[in-house]
């Protein structure tokens, strides 16, 4: 079972940027974790980050043919990026939402999200802690 784990604009920033919004975790931490946890199910990963709405495409375009689910988080072009939809939408795989920040409860322009349209699950405000919950809700339901 192989799943991709892509990361949005500005997260390779982690650990440096508003640790008291996005916490003193770094993307490297999480990237660990994620593989720890990820070894525990016997799951593969492919983990990535990349600034470019582009690049976030062309991998969720690999992962159509390449992958059992997406765990992605947008991070910015959540709220503005029907393009990341519309792959999302072509790849017909289970999709993962993820975000560190619970963005309900912060400024208005983060309370809509286009990925949330195709995402099978959700998760926001638990910090890096969500990557982990989304690699054990995929185990549960990968396996229905
Ligand atoms: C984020 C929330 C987004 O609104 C923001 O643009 C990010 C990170 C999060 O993980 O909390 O860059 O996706």
């Amino acid at each position: 079972t192989r799943i991709f784990v892509l990361n949005g604009p500005n997260l390779n920033l982690l650990g440096h940027r508003k640790p008291e919004i996005y916490g003193s975790t770094t993307l490297a931490d999480i990237e660990k974790q994620v593989r720890n946890r990820a070894a525990e199910h016997g799951f593969d990963i492919e983990f990535m980050q990349s600034n470019h709405e582009g690049a976030l495409i062309d991998e969720i375009q690999r992962a159509r043919t390449e992958a059992d689910a997406i765990i992605i988080n947008p991070a910015a072009f959540t709220h503005t990026s029907v393009a990341i939809h519309d792959a999302l939408e072509a790849a017909e795989k289970p999709v993962v939402e993820v975000h560190l920040s619970n963005v309900h409860r912060r400024e208005e322009f983060r309370h809509r999200s286009f990925v949330s349209l195709q995402a099978t699950a959700v998760i926001a405000g638990a910090g890096a802690f969500g990557y982990t919950m989304a690699l054990d809700f995929l185990a549960q339901h990968l396996t229905r």
